[in-house]
């Protein structure tokens, strides 16, 4: 199959058209959010959204996001909208959230990976937006990686993945915000996050109350153990280079780095510099955002580095580093240094 991609910047009308041609006639389109580049099919078409699972290699209990244009959407695709649902969304939709909640019948087990949930989101990018509204029906979509490798937050990481698995991609520039959508199940009381991202744990807290973060989000899963988001039980976000997080300060971190042979440091802005290895940076120390912005694609300039052995500077966990701190110690396979 031959992958055309549309710049939809430049090429507005054509980049509708297309995509709207080919998810209604149920194919599957690279199309771009604020967050990561999402591989989107028509929802209600279960043959659309089985060939999701097949371009991406995707395991078939590994559910899948539905992404609407607007708020009255939802009704259609859940059971019921729970108050504490209407209030977040309310606030923080559009945007990198994604709530999780019991589904109706128009949902099909292919789209859910055979649970009683469904996960929705409304995407603040606005190329997203037009492009489902000019679908007419709600867009399933997974981030338009491979399984297993980083999500795309470009077109061009999207075709690396995908040239000759789908046949099109919308070219909508570089994501903004660079990692997924932060995921959270209402289908409980309380609320339970099951992945940090965009909107913020204590944004979220300070609004609706008590929020169960759970265990999977800073931690490994036992093996065996069932996952309350089926995706945090696979290995994810990796890079071919072995990451080992290093937990100190700068000074311990440039020794470590120089005192043994073929190292390559993944660090803050403005550190390289003071680095006599090679090194990539991926934002500023104290902005969990540029952070976010940057950890994908300085996860995939590793491996185009041909980097072996990595270590890596420690984010925060408050705020937006949460979610850097999440995505990295699973890119890390969970091994971390504390010196
Ligand atoms: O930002 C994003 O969320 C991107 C863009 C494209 O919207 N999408 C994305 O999708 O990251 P994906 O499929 O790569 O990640 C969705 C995560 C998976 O870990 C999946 O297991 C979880 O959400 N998930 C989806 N539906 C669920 C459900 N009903 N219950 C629990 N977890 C669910
Ligand atoms: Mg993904």
């Amino acid at each position: 199959m031959k992958t055309v991609v549309i710049n939809i910047t430049t090429e507005y009308d054509k980049a509708l058209m297309e995509a709207k041609r080919l998810i209604n006639d149920g194919e599957v389109v690279g199309i771009p959010t604020e967050t990561v580049y999402g591989l989107a099919a028509n929802a209600l078409n279960e043959d659309a959204v089985k060939k999701i699972f097949v371009a991406k290699g995707r395991p078939s209990d590994n559910p899948l996001i539905v992404h609407i244009a607007k708020v009255e959407d939802l009704e259609p695709l859940v059971a019921e909208i729970p108050e504490k649902v209407k209030i977040m969304a309310d606030k923080f939709w559009p945007n990198a959230l994604t709530m999780i909640m019991k589904k109706s019948e128009k949902i099909s087990d292919v789209v859910s990976g055979n649970l009683d949930t469904v996960a929705v989101r409304i995407p603040k990018n606005d190329y997203a937006r037009a492009i489902i509204e000019a679908c007419g029906c709600p867009l399933a979509a997974p981030s338009a990686n491979l399984s297993g490798s980083p999500s795309p937050t470009n077109a061009k990481y999207v075709y690396d993945d995908m040239n000759g698995r789908i046949p099109l991609i919308i070219d909508g520039g570089n994501c903004e915000i660079g990692v997924e959508s932060t995921v959270i199940s209402f289908a409980e009381e309380p609320p339970r996050l099951l992945r940090p991202g965009g909107v913020t744990l204590e944004e979220m807290t300070e609004l609706i109350g008590e929020i169960v973060v759970d265990d999977a989000v800073l931690n490994k899963l036992d093996e065996g153990a069932v996952a309350s988001s089926p995706g945090m039980k696979y290995k994810h976000y990796a890079p071919s280079a072995d990451i080992t997080i290093i937990k100190s300060d700068f000074e311990t971190f440039k020794s470590l780095c120089e005192s043994e042979e073929n190292v390559t440091a993944l660090c803050f802005d403005g550190e390289s510099e003071n680095l006599s290895c090679p090194s990539v940076t991926y934002g500023n120390k104290n902005d969990g955002y540029s952070q976010s912005a940057r950890l994908f694609d300085a996860l995939r300039e590793l491996d185009e580095m041909g980097a072996h052995k990595v270590y890596a500077r420690c984010p925060k966990t408050k705020g937006m580093g949460l979610a850097v701190y999440n995505r990295l110690i699973r890119a890390a396979g969970f091994k971390i240094k504390v010196i």
